[in-house]
């Protein structure tokens, strides 16, 4: 079979293992478990590190296994690649090697408060959410993870002792992964890329180092933190299972690794991935572009630790596939999260017009960040049914998606023309038609769907020789150009502004 490259994709909701040929996106094999999440309270959104880390090894395990029975060798694997799910924070205790709490994540909003007691830290009483974005390019915010660990250290006695012991550990998933992987606490290495590390607020986004001010200001030990490192390097081997001595020689942040996997490696490209939520990176190159609009300056991904890094501006939308998952679980109005389609084509374009939804169940991100934000939903007559609201949902995901991008051509003085996507929901293409119609771009998504796992894959490949990322992959893609008059746009996005005003400041 050639050599093998492997990829550890974590995600908020499933974890998956894929193999792919050396310098290629075929996928030879791959498993995926789905994650639970655990929900103790109204806007807390936790998962149990211990079964993320068991999931990724039976995915490992069932991929290795289907290998094997396609005639396939386990040593023709030559490094593995991991993405995960970000800002989701995990600390544990170096001794035991045990969690000292779920991991919180990213989505959970129990830091507000949090948030709120460190504006108050601002100087001259400003209370700017801009305050460390020179620093770290990250407004204060529940959603990173220097906020979580905050939390963590205030409300978990157990942490605040093993922080005080010197055995407290932190990471995102990236780092919990590896930690485990490479030998926990026989000699596991506690590391974690620059793109990950540029997601936790304590990250210089100059200087790429761990930046005292920042960590002055959450007042936590900076003994927890992992060495961070580029995204393309080995870290260190597996130490056990049927990958044991494998390199891990590449890390990305799911939205990087999809940026990459979706070859947007120049200037002003751009992707946007539909998942739980919708992130739109666009590569400003070794330029960090600081946002006027709302948007965050994040490490695209740095090739090796002689390379210098690539920037991203980014667009984070909390709720997308979110909002389905809510529409089948909480209003049983879909069966299936895959019945979006066929239910939404029920409602007719200009009826489905009048119906709005915001879903900002837990506050706004980009270009808002206002976590005092709550969902609405507007515009509903006596002759709305449930097909307006799932077209309504549908339809906000393009609108958030349109925010952004509005919010990117304002900071970066330029249109982006064809908008590149993966993720499960561009499986649907009306969600596509609609993205073209109500942001007039033309849409392109490449027909292999794996665009993060493959972005891991490469830097992992990368780092020990087995790929090579000047070479552009030639994958074929589909394309949905706009419907709809400028006229018709605006319209319509005017609309979408004025049901957002409504859904602002709800939770005071
Ligand atoms: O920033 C959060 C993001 O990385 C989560 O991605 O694919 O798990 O929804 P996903």
């Amino acid at each position: 079979m050639g050599p093998l490259v492997g990829a550890i994709d974590e995600g908020t909701s499933s974890a998956r293992f894929l193999l792919f040929k050396a310098g290629t996106a075929e996928v030879v094999a791959s498993h995926q478990e789905e994650l639970a999440q655990i929900h103790p309270k109204e806007g807390w959104v936790e998962q149990d590190p211990m079964e993320i880390l068991r999931i990724v090894e039976s995915c490992i395990e069932n991929t290795i296994d289907k290998l094997i029975s396609l005639g396939g060798c386990v040593d023709d694997i030559v490094s593995v690649g991991i993405t995960n799910q970000r800002e989701s924070t995990v600390l544990w205790d170096r001794i035991t090697g045990k969690p000292l709490y779920n991991s919180i994540v990213w989505l959970d909003v129990r830091t507000s408060s949090t948030v709120d007691i460190l504006l108050d830290k601002v100087p001259n009483k400003t209370r700017n959410k801009n305050y460390l974005k020179p620093l770290c390019g990250l407004p204060l915010s529940p959603y990173f993870s220097g906020v979580k660990i905050k939390w963590l250290q205030e409300n978990i006695p157990e942490i605040k002792k093993s922080m005080a012991a010197g055995t407290c550990m932190f990471g995102t998933i990236d780092s919990w992964l590896i930690w485990n992987l490479t030998g926990g606490i026989e000699g596991g290495v506690h590391v974690t890329d620059v793109t990950n590390a540029s997601r936790t607020m304590l990250m210089n986004i100059d200087n790429l180092k761990w930046d005292p001010v920042l960590i002055n200001f959450f007042d936590i030990p900076s003994s927890i933190l992992p060495q961070i490192r580029s995204s393309s390097e080995v870290y260190g081997s597996i130490s056990y299972g049927s990958l044991k001595g494998v390199k891990i020689a590449g890390c990305l942040g799911d939205q990087q690794s999809a940026l990459v996997g979706q070859q947007c490696l120049n200037r002003s490209q751009a992707k946007a991935t539909y998942g739980t939520g919708c992130f739109l990176l666009y590569n400003t190159g070794p330029i960090k572009v600081s946002s006027a609009h709302g948007l965050l300056t994040t490490v695209a991904y740095k090739f090796g630790p002689d390379t210098p890094a690539v920037y991203a501006l980014e667009g984070s939308v909390a709720i997308a596939g979110a909002a389905v998952n809510w529409l089948r679980d909480n209003l049983t109005v879909l069966p299936s999260f895959g019945d979006a389609q066929e239910i939404a084509e029920k409602a007719e374009t200009i009826e489905t017009g009048e119906v709005y939804f915001v879903p900002a169940f837990s506050g706004l991100y980009a270009p808002y960040w206002q976590q005092e934000a709550r969902g609405v939903i507007v515009g509903i007559s006596e002759d709305t049914e449930a097909c307006h609201i799932v077209r309504a949902t549908l339809e906000a995901v393009c609108y958030q998606t349109r925010d952004i991008l509005e919010a990117m051509n304002n900071d970066y003085g330029s249109t982006l023309s064809i908008l590149q996507v993966d993720g499960g929901m561009t499986a649907n293409p009306l969600l596509m038609q609609m993205q073209a119609d109500l942001a007039g771009v033309t849409v392109q998504k490449p027909t292999m769907a794996e665009s993060t796992a493959l972005g891991a894959a490469m830097v992992a490949g990368a780092a020990v020789g087995h790929w090579d990322l000047e070479k552009t992959l030639n994958i074929p893609s589909v394309k949905w150009t706009s419907q709809f008059t400028e006229n018709e746009r605006d319209i319509r996005y005017a609309k979408w502004k004025m049901a957002v005003e409504r859904a602002m400041g709800w939770d005071m």
